[in-house]
């Protein structure tokens, strides 16, 4: 191996993350919330990066280059460091954010109280969790920020180098660039003179939402805001709603076609007033500021309904988000192609209204475009780098292949499965049986093939049911997932029934569920599962045969009895636990949760 060029990336914040890239091309990536089975884990990587290289089948000392996203920029107070010494978007629970709220944020800003140390605050050296891979104890409120800042990446670049990667260079790069990376190279389809590369989240570094431009000397920054608040507007508004910031957020979001529209509407223009479009700095920001996120918007929304404090809200982001864009695209006019990504990007909802401006010719929302792709971005930035310094196109950097980028496990056989399960029929698979069985109302789990990275489950780890089936909804809400009531599942269709069913639009055959789609009228009440009650969206994966061949044949035999070529998709997960990864987790979601078959690779299971 060491006559290749090995980019190792890695992500601490939720959900960390490692990738690896061999000779300019992206070839694994995986969560570490996946293996260790607890959602949206915060912290070094450690166990992602094991599997990195056990992938590539190389030696820790073969990597050249170590890229970690977050530098300085990341860490400009006490809080964002204690925030990772915490966990707090994975381990808090909603108690804990609104104590912090009360303790600590209230005191603050509305008693006008001395500051008052957050760390001691929410708890000190116990609130710190003991399975964090790097030393915690370094951290030293007597000292400056910027000294606990050093001391934490030493810590960091310790650790990495008693993994073995002795030989590699060791590079902390800005957060948002990676948003713009990953959004731009990711895409097969890039025209450097044509686009524009937008991303909006939470927290993101030095920028939170800013807009940059391809060129054939890589990409550069044009506008930029950290004052962007109406991520942390959604955020604030979930934990309102009593639901848990950095998670719930999709819940909100399916949540907001409930709400009275006049009422909605009513509480979007009030809260319009808070928020403007800057004409010339082309980011958006507070026109008038609160006091705070939490308290100050709680006062307005106790004079609505939770849904329509839901639909006020999205109303809202897709007003100003939209208008935003079409600031954009009439300033570069000869830009039309729109990528686009960070955290906010994940609200499908408002992706497909800001599609709608007539200016924007494409519109590409890439593989899950919340901080865990930040791992791809940063590989990107290296290879551009890499690709200038040879004097080579950056055309020709290769675009994602796959988002099939995590581990194949396939170690069972019969006897082992049926000793493993206990109870159940175990047989060789054949698609023709599981598609009857679907048709029955059958509920199946499909474990097959390398993991889908991001957060979505794109067939590999999926459950699955027939989109026609009488009552399935409630069935998988009910007695699997635990879902809330109102959260539509997803669809996969077919590519060549795409245009049957779907309204067309922007996004030209969305692969990764990043958007949704509105539903032909006259497929209205034709679905019983898949398409949202209320407003008719589905959130739609369209699957081409040479991305996932065996998932889009499944598909194809459920087509030949049901004459649609779509499936219920929905991730194969307990409630509250990420997306199983192994094989013992596919085996134990067989065995303690209420579907009825499970695909493990070349075998049907079934009660
Ligand atoms: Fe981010």
């Amino acid at each position: 191996m060491k006559n290749k060029r090995i980019l190792l990336s890695l992500y601490e914040f939720h959900t960390s993350s490692a990738a690896i890239a061999i000779d300019g091309k992206i070839v694994f990536a995986c969560h570490e919330d996946r293996i260790i089975q607890k959602k949206n884990e915060i912290g070094f990587p450690l166990l992602s990066i094991k599997k990195c290289i056990k992938f590539a089948c190389i030696q820790p000392e073969d990597i050249d280059e170590v890229i970690i996203v977050n530098d300085k920029d990341s860490f400009k107070n006490y809080n964002a460091i204690v925030n990772y010494l915490f966990k707090r978007q994975s381990r808090y629970s909603i108690d804990d954010w609104i104590n912090e709220n009360k303790n600590f944020w209230f005191k603050n800003i509305y008693e006008n109280r001395k500051y008052k140390s957050y760390f001691k605050c929410m708890g000190g050296e116990k609130k710190v969790p003991n399975d964090h891979y790097i030393k915690t104890n370094f951290y030293d409120e007597k000292k400056s920020v910027e000294k606990n800042v050093i001391s934490l990446f030493k810590e960091k670049i310790l650790l990495v180098k008693r993994l073995g990667i002795k030989n590699a260079k060791i590079n902390f790069v800005p957060h948002y660039k990676c948003h713009h990376y990953h959004a731009f190279y990711s895409s097969k389809q890039r025209n450097f003179n044509k686009s524009l590369i937008l991303h909006c989240e939470g927290d993101g570094g030095k920028y939170n939402q800013a807009v940059s431009i391809p060129t054939l000397k890589g990409l550069k920054f044009i506008h930029g805001t950290n004052k962007f608040n109406l991520g942390r507007l959604y955020q604030w508004t979930t934990l309102n709603l009593n639901m848990k910031p950095y998670h719930d957020e999709y819940k909100v979001m399916g949540l907001s076609p409930y709400g009275d529209v006049q009422k909605s509407v009513k509480l979007s223009k009030i809260l319009n007033k808070y928020f403007k479009v800057h004409k010339k700095k082309f980011v958006i920001e507070f026109k008038s500021k609160p006091k705070d996120m939490y308290y100050f918007f709680k006062k307005i929304y106790n004079n609505f309904r939770f849904d329509e404090v839901a639909g006020g809200l999205q109303h809202l982001i897709e007003k100003l988000l939209s208008e935003w864009v079409f600031k954009l695209t009439s300033k570069y006019r000869n830009r039309s192609e729109i990528f686009y990504g960070g955290g906010v990007a994940m609200n499908v909802k408002s992706n497909l209204a800001i599609s709608k401006i007539k200016k924007i010719k494409k519109f590409f929302v890439p593989l899950s475009p919340a901080d865990e792709t930040n791992v791809l971005g940063a590989l990107y930035m290296m290879i551009e780098k890499d690709y200038l310094q040879k004097n080579k196109s950056l055309k020709k950097i290769p675009s994602l292949s796959s988002p099939y980028l995590g581990m194949e496990y396939n170690s069972y056989n019969i006897n082992s499965i049926k000793k493993y399960i206990g109870q159940g029929k175990v047989n060789i698979l054949k698609l023709e049986k599981v598609a009857q069985d679907l048709n029955k109302g059958k509920i199946i789990a499909r474990f097959s093939g390398r993991s889908e990275f991001g957060q979505r489950a794109l067939g590999n780890r999926s459950i699955l049911a027939s989109p026609i089936y009488k009552n399935i909804q409630n069935k998988i809400n009910y007695s699997i997932k635990s879902r809330d009531f109102w959260l539509p599942f997803g669809l996969t269709i077919i590519e060549e029934d795409e245009n049957k069913y779907l309204i067309r639009n922007k996004f030209k055959s969305s692969p990764f569920m990043t958007t949704c789609y509105e539903l032909k009228p006259k497929y209205y009440n034709f679905f019983t599962c898949g398409v949202h009650d209320k407003d008719n969206t589905v959130r739609a994966q369209i699957l081409k045969k040479e991305v996932n061949n065996d998932y889009y044949r499944l598909i194809k035999e459920l087509k030949k009895i049901t004459k649609i070529g779509a499936i219920v998709n929905t991730s194969m997960n307990f409630h509250k636990y990420p997306i199983v990864e192994t094989e013992e987790h596919a085996l134990d979601f067989f065995k303690f949760s209420k579907i009825d078959g499970l695909i493990l690779n070349e075998f049907y299971i079934s009660k």
